[in-house]
């Protein structure tokens, strides 16, 4: 018999997305897993009991009956510490796992000899851009920040010259210009709307600009050094900070809909909209803030809620993904198939837990109770269930964790 598969349904408030779907279920059956799936798990994307049973998948009662003799969990975000205790010894977690804010999950992870693994840590390196969790749903967040804008924005986004008068273009600012901004320039251009946005990356510049939108930045020394060699930009110093902060000022203040993306990986996102900033906005401006779960690019935006201040509207939705869940889900469940047949030895029917190799170290929070990954590491004096000790400044300093010289093979029942 081969390894068993577990799918979770999500409990997490406003989580619709799945991390398997009918398509992927098929390779893995195919592949020679099995695979049980909590009832309802893919409800709220769109993916039926019917269509996982049709295609080989058991339907399960509950989180409890998924995990049971299960080799791999596969979840969206981390599950409930309790259903890991069923989990059987050595089970392989997969989710994004959220692990600078989730001390809990890690004690769960230990406690339960479960091997977590952390797929938002995915390294950016080409090789690995099909598991890229990060990219494939900040890229849908991006498309539906800018179609939550045009549907609470009160005017049009596109110019429209009409017999009773001209519909001037709806001025899009989208500030980071990663993943989810470059797609929201592309998707606010499709809709018409005169479009700049500003990084502190200067990669970023011909982006934007191949994109057909302004490209607004501090140019000065400090941002010629402002990514890391992971793609991630730094955090800046005040001196540049100020100096951004003036441009931003200028900028935003002749603004319809400003779109927010600006993160630092384990540092809380930094402020680039100010209360003042706000008040500067015409009344029925929209501003969406992706970053709002990390702190937030406008302190005043709150998360899950559209408030409206000084006559401008803040989005705050902190799960934007999640609003496309259909595709969100395809996507998603398609970069954990590709990560289980990289890490599946097929002769072996095993899963291959190589912490040296530089993905696989690079994703593993936890093995054999213990936390391996570099970032989080407890001191050796430690016990080994303590969650994780890293401060997030030296979490964000080290880019790349060091290999550890464990091998483990999850091996098939046979
Ligand atoms: P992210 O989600 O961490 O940040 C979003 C954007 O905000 C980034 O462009 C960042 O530079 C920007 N930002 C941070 N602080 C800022 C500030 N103070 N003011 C203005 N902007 C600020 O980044 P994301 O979108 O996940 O990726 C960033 C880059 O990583 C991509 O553009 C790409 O170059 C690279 N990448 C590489 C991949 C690969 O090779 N496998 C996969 C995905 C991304």
């Amino acid at each position: 018999m081969g390894l068993k598969i577990a799918v979770l349904k999500e409990t997490a408030k406003n989580e619709n997305r799945v991390a398997a779907t009918p398509d992927t279920i098929k390779k893995y059956i195919a592949m020679g897993f099995s695979v049980a799936v909590e009832k309802d798990a893919g409800l709220n994307a769109s993916f039926l009991d019917a269509m996982y049973k049709d295609i080989g998948a058991t339907i399960v009662a509950n989180a409890t009956a998924a995990v049971k003799d299960a080799d791999i969990i596969l979840s969206v975000q981390s599950p409930e510490p309790a259903t890991l205790s069923n989990a059987k010894k050595g089970a392989i977690l997969i989710g994004i796992l959220n692990p600078y804010k989730n001390n809990d999950g890690f004690k769960a992870y230990n406690s339960n000899n479960v091997t977590a693994i952390a797929t938002e840590f995915m390294p950016r390196i080409s090789r690995a851009q099909s598991m890229d969790v990060l990219s494939s749903q900040s890229n849908l967040a991006g498309y539906r920040a800018v179609i939550d804008a045009a549907s609470t924005f009160s005017s049009a986004f596109p110019m429209m010259m009409t017999a009773a008068g001209t519909v001037p273009p709806a001025k899009v600012f989208v500030m980071g210009a990663g993943v989810a901004g470059l797609q929201a320039i592309a998707t606010a251009k499709r809709l018409g709307a005169v479009v700049s946005a500003t990084d502190v990356r200067l990669a970023a510049k011909e982006q934007v600009q191949s994109l057909g939108a302004n490209f607004i930045m501090v140019e000065d020394e400090e941002a010629q050094q402002a990514e890391t060699s992971g793609g991630y930009a730094k955090e800046m110093s005040d001196a540049y900070k100020k100096k951004q902060a003036a441009l931003v000022a200028e900028t935003i203040k002749k603004q319809d809909i400003v779109i927010t993306t600006a993160l630092i990986p384990g540092r809380p996102a930094p402020v680039l909209v100010t209360e003042e900033m706000v008040k500067s906005m015409k009344p029925g401006s929209v501003i969406v803030d992706l970053a709002v779960e990390q702190g937030g690019n406008c302190p005043i935006s709150e998360p899950d809620k559209i408030v409206e201040k000084h006559g401008v509207k803040l989005i705050g939705y902190t799960n934007m993904a999640a609003r496309v869940a259909v595709n969100a889900s395809a996507l998603y469940a398609k970069n954990l198939l590709t990560l289980i047949t990289y890490i599946y030895d097929a002769e072996a029917k095993a899963l291959n837990i190589d912490l040296k190799d530089e993905i696989t170290g690079a994703i593993v929070l936890t093995q054999s109770g213990k936390t391996v990954h570099e970032r989080f590491k407890a001191p050796a004096t430690a016990t080994a269930t303590a969650a994780p000790k890293a401060s997030a400044k030296k979490a964000s300093a080290k880019k790349k964790p060091a290999a550890k010289k464990t091998t483990t093979k999850t091996k098939a029942k046979s």
